[in-house]
């Protein structure tokens, strides 16, 4: 059997961590690096910087066992000692929603000046989400100019996106539902199926060979077409609001049984928040403009994004009128279940326009208090259950659908509010139970 190569992967955050802990757990050297020390101190005694599910008790194994090594900020050494290196830095917005490219541009640049130094044939995967246009205007030409070297002939360079969900992540790296490779060259596309064909098998998902561009665009095609399915539900969840006896979860499971359609990603809420949706719809709106087409249909999936959360607002107002003064309980601090990120978190915009209209907070999250603490700082109050969140309130907003939610009865509010005026911003509780015991106003349900 061939030697497996080695992989080097720069920028430990979700995506960089559990590629670079995916393939040590399946025998692969990985050595990864990343700017962040306190970062890389942490992967090194095999604790994940973030709340990721079943990623720690692997990354504990792969660095125990060594086949996983983390550096401060060492892209060269990480290169030079290995085969593939995956580009996983962060591409965060720039305030007029273009992505910022300065991380991309300092590691393919590193990279560049590592690769001056090889001698053997070394192929560059960029897997950080990055506008059509980039690794071939920005990223080739680092590298070549470093290292003095051609793309396609002394070294390969691909695109592959990624498509992890947080909270999911490292079940993901194991189940994707597709691989999509984009090449430059012929040989550094085969290179990279072939390692897939030997990280899958035997359940090989399908592989999508493409251009540079293309695979650049799927990434962004992917995720502004969930962000679309999401602000789709939630305009019908608005207008069934204003019709008696309508209910958008019920239009949701019929609409889902489409095979056209699917089940996924119809849930209606409080809008989408996280490290990419919001970005990369911006990033697509921007990039498509530069390009000289302006997306309306994008826009205004974004713009329903942004007036969403503030109806969990509107319902408190419509039940206690003046907010001033009112104690407002949130249960639900980080954008989805299962993740303690709270990056572009719908509740953000919730909680300060509760502070501007004069109430008082008090905030529950099973995971992400910490991180609400370093948002919100003394502005809030924190408890330390749901229950004790509740406690004398005069409302209470739930916006992240965790399953320690799912078990709050009727009685707990009746019991523990000192107005029992629940607001449903996730649809987790069954109007028809809720109702009929509290003060229930739900996202798309027409009273
Ligand atoms: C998303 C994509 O799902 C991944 O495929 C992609 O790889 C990732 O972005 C990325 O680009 O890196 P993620 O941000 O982890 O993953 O979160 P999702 O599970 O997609 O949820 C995003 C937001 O949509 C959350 O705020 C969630 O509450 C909201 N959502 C999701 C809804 O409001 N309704 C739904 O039906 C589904």
């Amino acid at each position: 059997m061939l030697e497996k190569p080695k992989i080097s992967v720069i920028g430990v955050g979700y995506v960089g961590l559990c590629t670079a802990v995916g393939f040590a757990s399946k025998g692969y050297t990985v050595i990864s690096s990343d700017v962040d020390a306190e970062k890389v101190a942490k992967i090194k005694e095999g604790i994940p910087p973030f709340h990721e599910p079943s990623l720690p008790e692997m990354l504990k194994q792969t660095i125990e066992n060594g086949n996983l090594k983390c550096l401060v900020n060492h892209t060269e050494k990480a290169v030079l000692e290995t085969d593939i290196t995956y580009i996983a830095v962060g591409t965060p917005s720039k305030p007029n929603g273009s992505i910022d490219l300065q991380f991309i541009e300092t590691v393919s640049n590193d990279i560049g000046k590592a690769l001056s130094q090889k001698r053997n044939y070394h192929v560059v995967v960029v897997k950080s989400t990055v506008v059509p246009g980039t690794v071939q205007n920005t990223v080739k030409p680092n590298l070549e100019k470093q290292s003095e070297k051609r793309c396609g002939e002394d070294f390969g360079l691909c695109v592959n996106p990624e498509f992890l969900r947080q909270g999911s992540a490292f079940y993901d790296t194991f189940n994707a539902d597709r691989v999509v490779i984009g090449s430059f060259d012929q040989k550094s596309g085969d290179a990279i199926e072939a390692l897939y064909k030997e990280f899958y098998y035997p359940k090989l998902p399908p592989i999508i060979r493409t251009s540079l561009a293309t695979a650049e665009l799927i990434k962004y095609a992917n995720n502004a077409m969930l962000a679309t399915k999401i602000s789709f539900i939630n305009t019908i969840a608005n207008i069934c609001e204003k019709i008696p006896g309508a209910d958008v979860k019920t239009v949701a499971k019929a609409m889902g049984l489409d095979k056209r359609i699917g089940p996924l990603f119809l849930d209606a809420g409080l809008g989408y928040g996280g490290s990419c949706f919001p970005k990369d719809v911006k990033a697509l709106i921007a990039c498509s403009k530069a390009f000289g087409y302006a997306s309306e249909l994008l826009e205004s999936v974004e713009n329903l994004n942004h007036t969403q959360p503030l109806k969990a607002v509107e319902f408190c107002k419509q039940q206690l009128g003046n907010l001033s003064g009112k104690n407002i309980a949130i249960l639900g601090l980080a954008f989805k279940p299962d993740t303690d990120d709270m990056r572009e978190a719908r509740v953000v915009p919730i909680i300060n326009q509760l502070l501007l209209e004069g109430a008082t907070i008090i905030a529950y999250d099973p995971v992400a208090m910490n991180m609400a603490k370093s948002i919100f700082q003394d502005k809030i109050q924190y408890a330390s259950s749901a229950i004790r969140c509740i406690k004398n309130t005069d409302a209470a907003i739930l916006v992240t659908e965790w399953e320690e939610f799912k078990k709050l009865a009727p009685e707990d509010f009746l019991k523990n509010m000192r107005q029992p005026i629940l607001i449903d911003g996730r649809r987790i509780y069954d109007p028809e139970i809720y109702s009929k015991k509290l003060n229930f106003t739900a996202i798309g349900f027409g009273k």
